[in-house]
């Protein structure tokens, strides 16, 4: 064959194998992920979880935004991957609403949003693909339902005396806050002798926990059970109660939501009695989803994560193999 013949057959040759090497390599993805802060052990967890799940996949470059829980802060993050025309978006809405016109605009741009952990209102959700996380109602059911069992075991609740429940709630506006609080209400309805004496913000930080439990005991000390819509805030509330001179988890009853190893010290300690399982490890499944999405594949509604209670009764044998 002539020389000229030769280099045309390899030519035909070399882009057959980068053709077939580019059909099989998976494309490049770029996903930007807008968390909300770093207000506690647990949004550490998340954050290292996503960012050490992309960071292991080199088919994705992930970037990161953290809008130090400010609302402002993470749209303009969201319209910064719109400008860069991201392949995907992963995001964490610090509160429910006022995210509608940048969802929009994603949309119009045709980049597909995952939502992480914390959902936006009902009335956006057309707006994004899907939520991965847990079940933030069943939490407050299960908190609930947890402190009915324990009060019954304990010969506490005649059914007729009131218990006395201060709630630390969440972000207001926030995803958890609101169906945290719905789900401990919800099992409320059967037990008509508790009463939420007082119910304020803390944010889902432990200092503000602190600062507000140190309220309540300050207006009234008839406190049967401390609610906390997270283990950040309870701990923090653990140290007003100890300041005020009473034992928390003897005086009052303590439950809490996340179960971070913070809360497994307090319950083994005997300071904390329950904590409500809400994993933050969420990377694996968010990759998951990308990989699913960049295959064409339909990503269900929901992505709920699977877990369980913590109490007295196995905090001790389970916290050597806690992650968080
Ligand atoms: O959105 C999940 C909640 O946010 C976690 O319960 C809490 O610890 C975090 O700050």
């Amino acid at each position: 064959m002539k020389r000229g013949g030769k280099l045309l057959v390899l030519f035909v040759v070399a882009m057959l194998v980068s053709s077939v090497a580019a059909f099989a390599a998976p494309k490049t993805w770029v996903v930007g992920f807008s968390q909300i802060g770093s207000e506690s052990e647990w949004r550490t967890a998340n954050t290292i979880s996503v960012q050490n799940a992309f960071n292991d996949d080199p088919t994705f470059i992930l970037i990161y935004s953290d809008a130090q829980q400010k609302q402002e802060n993470q749209i303009k993050a969201l319209r910064s991957f719109i400008a860069r025309r991201v392949d995907a978006i992963l995001f964490t809405a610090l509160v429910e609403t006022g995210y509608g016109p940048v969802l929009q605009e994603a949309k119009r741009a045709r980049i597909p949003v995952v939502m992480i952990d914390r959902d936006v209102a009902e009335a956006d959700r057309s707006l994004r693909l899907t939520i991965m996380g847990s079940d933030f109602v069943k939490e407050g059911e299960k908190a609930a339902t947890w402190l009915a069992e324990y009060l019954k075991k304990k010969g506490l609740d005649d059914g007729r005396k009131t218990i006395n429940i201060v709630e630390l709630q969440g972000t207001t506006g926030s995803a958890p806050a609101i169906e945290r609080k719905t789900g401990f209400a919800n099992v409320m309805k059967n037990h008509p002798n508790w009463k939420i004496t007082r119910s304020q913000t803390g944010n889902f930080t432990s200092s503000e926990g602190k600062q507000v439990m140190e309220a309540f005991l300050k207006a009234d000390r008839k406190i049967d059970v401390l609610y906390a819509h997270n283990d950040q805030m309870a701990l923090g509330a653990i140290q007003a109660i100890k300041e005020a001179g009473l034992k928390p988890g003897k005086d009052i009853i303590i439950v809490g939501v996340d179960a971070v190893k913070g809360a497994f010290e307090a319950m083994v300690a005997g300071e904390m009695n329950c904590s409500v399982e809400c994993s933050p490890l969420l990377g694996p499944q968010a990759v998951q989803a990308m990989h699913d999405l960049r295959d064409g594949k339909r990503l269900p509604a929901k992505i709920y994560t699977i877990e369980g209670i913590f109490d007295e009764t196995n905090a001790a044998q389970a916290l050597p193999t806690r992650q968080y």
